[in-house]
């Protein structure tokens, strides 16, 4: 299958121009201007963008978690992710006790194998720090294509930060990246205890519970250990103007440190946390949302280049069945997540773009190039030739309101209802397939689930 795009808006990381684009089979072969193919498919890509199919790198598909399991598995969720011009996840792969990281790797593999609709990569997650495990990263580096891991600072599964230490030597070895989840976990017991004894269990009490310091803390200590050992790390989810101040210090110090943060950590404040009949247990997520000065924050950070990726933190729970099941009367107890796979580009492209707050460019760069440059995804990230046919044919004019009816993600609501879009997909393509095309009321999925492929990454080689 071959397509011409005529006359669309190019968007790179770097700038945008006016080209026709020449897809053929899985691959873009070629760009200018006046491109004369004989494809089996041309479309008129006057007035839309051309833009790099997104890439969320911080997903967690079908992953056990808080006495339940993340509700969308590798088929709903990577569906829902091509609905929202997402083309690629590198999803969170978290060992279980007693297995290696081959199996940990094989056994998700497993999982998404026959489901998956768009190509996936893994982070394994270590949770079992075993010395042979410490000793298995050079293979899952280089040879399982997993160069990145997740550790928690927090929650019963954490690693000490002698643990921390020696896999950040090992990264440094052999080309990995560790991730971190940074809260202060004895901060968060301590606030536990006091709110528990003051009866103060309601949802906006997650939010108390997990101040800015348990962030800033957590990732001043982590920069340190990354000092010491002359090693790299990306911070996930980072949610505070203080976590920002500690990563930007160490950055100016020439500590490799990047970042992430995600849409709901640049637009929420914890006032959600308040909504009535209990809806802000719709928002207990880690760390919890907070202020507006650090909304700001945040989006001065994707400006300066401290913050280099924007991505989900994808780990959907029902409001109703889920969220309520254990957590009704104690917000500890509320599984922490929430969805958002298939709102990123749009609500990032309409806040972010539309709003003034970051460029085209940059949005290309936050929410593909980046990411794919950061995660050794080499054959995605950008349209160029010779990279995946990972594209997005974006309409910047097209109007849509967010209502969970019209989501494909399998949850029963969506942080964004109401929110009013202005620009959509109109085809996304994946490795040269339509995926997902608008029908003039909402996104349709048009693609073949089982066709998404496990993406063997390259190992990190510095930002
Ligand atoms: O609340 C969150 N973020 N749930 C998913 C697990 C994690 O910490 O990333
Ligand atoms: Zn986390
Ligand atoms: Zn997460």
């Amino acid at each position: 299958m071959s397509i011409l795009f005529k006359n669309g808006l190019v968007v790179t990381a770097s700038g945008s121009y006016t080209a026709d684009v020449f897809v053929d089979g899985d691959i873009i072969k070629a760009i200018g201007s006046g491109l004369e193919y004989q494809a089996d498919e041309t479309i008129d890509a006057a007035g839309k963008y051309i833009f790099p199919g997104a890439i969320d790198p911080h997903t967690h598909l079908a992953m056990p978690f808080m006495g339940t399991f993340a509700q969308d598995d590798y088929e709903t969720g990577t569906i829902a992710a091509a609905c929202g011009g997402v083309t690629s996840v590198i999803d969170f792969d978290l060992q279980q006790k007693g297995e290696s990281i081959k199996e940990c790797v094989e056994r998700k593999i497993s999982w998404a194998e026959g489901k998956a609709a768009i190509d996936y990569g893994l982070h394994p997650g270590i949770m079992d720090p075993r010395p042979e495990i410490i000793d298995e990263v050079k293979a899952a580096v280089q040879e399982y294509g997993t160069p990145s891991f997740k550790v928690f600072m927090v929650y019963d599964f954490r690693v000490d930060d002698a643990t921390m230490i020696k896999l950040l030597e090992a990264t440094k070895a052999y080309g990995g990246l560790v991730q971190v989840h940074a809260e202060n976990v004895y901060v968060i017991q301590h606030m536990n205890e006091v709110l528990e004894k003051e009866g103060k269990l309601a949802p906006i009490y997650h939010a108390k519970s997990r101040p800015n310091l348990a962030e800033e803390e957590a990732i001043a200590r982590a920069a340190k250990m990354v000092e010491l050992t002359g090693s790299s790390l990306y911070v996930v989810h980072l949610s505070s103007m203080e976590g920002l101040r500690k990563i930007q210090e160490a950055r100016m110090k020439g500590v490799n440190i990047y970042s992430e943060t995600c849409p709901q950590y640049l637009l929420f404040t914890e006032e959600r946390y308040n909504e009535p009949d209990w809806q802000g247990a719709k928002y207990v997520m880690s760390p919890p949302l907070r202020t507006a000065e650090s909304n700001e924050a945040l989006w001065e950070g994707l400006r300066k280049g401290d913050v280099q990726i924007v991505s989900t933190d994808h780990c959907p729970f029902d409001f109703k069945g889920k969220k309520d099941m254990f957590g009704k009367d104690d917000y500890k107890k509320i599984p922490n997540g929430a969805p958002g796979i298939e709102t990123l580009l749009t609500v990032m492209h309409t806040e972010g773009v539309v709003k003034g707050r970051i460029s085209l460019e940059k949005l290309a760069a936050v929410l593909s190039t980046n990411t794919a440059r950061m995660f050794g995804m080499a054959n995605k990230g950008e349209i160029a030739v010779g990279k995946d046919a990972d594209i997005v044919l974006f309409d910047p004019k097209q109007k849509f309101t967010i209502t969970q009816s019209k989501l494909h993600m399998n949850v029963d609501y969506t942080p964004f209802e109401g929110y009013e879009l202005t620009g959509m997909p109109s085809q996304v393509f994946s490795r040269g397939m339509k995926v997902a095309q608008w029908n003039g009321k909402q996104m349709e999925f048009t693609g073949e689930k089982g066709r998404g492929r496990f993406v063997k990454r390259t190992p990190f080689s510095g930002f």
